[in-house]
């Protein structure tokens, strides 16, 4: 159903209720597969079965990308960008629970199995990135839009 208002003789405002939102979706996403060529971002050791790490990697265009990454288990490794969901701060690795992802600028909490906003203003999961390990090192695949 749609509505319009008038005002004045030539503003017309219109808006349906269709039920969408330009709300953030807070549901995990899934794992990309790897497309591209990856960067190594971390030998695989220096990141131990549930640990957490934040590492640079580059854009398809060279630009600078901070990107999250969680060990879930030895042959896992999911990662995320770090720009926080909320206003785009970024996000980091030092949290008070000490075991999750966390935004300092308002204080958002993300779940690093899934990168879903668990706590704060942020609304929207983290964008996940395709991430694999390889002769021993952690290659994460950045996109274009990434
Ligand atoms: S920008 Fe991250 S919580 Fe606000």
């Amino acid at each position: 159903m749609c509505a319009t208002a008038l005002f004045g003789a030539t503003a017309t405002l219109s808006a349906c209720g269709d039920g969408r939102s330009e709300a953030p979706v807070n549901a995990p996403g899934p794992v990309p597969e790897p497309s591209g060529e990856g960067q190594v971002v971390l030998p695989a050791k220096d990141l131990p079965v549930k640990s957490r790490a934040q590492v640079a990697a580059k854009d398809p265009s060279g630009a600078d990308v901070g990107v999250l990454l969680y060990r879930q288990d030895e042959q896992t490794v999911l990662a995320y960008s770090n720009i926080c969901t909320h206003q785009g701060c970024a996000v980091g690795v030092k949290s008070p629970a000490k075991t999750d992802f966390y935004c300092a600028c308002h204080g958002s909490h993300f779940d690093p199995l899934d990168g879903t906003a668990t706590e704060g203003p942020a609304k929207g999961a983290l964008t996940r990135f395709a991430c694999t390990i390889e002769q021993g090192n952690i290659l994460v695949y950045v996109p274009a839009e990434g």
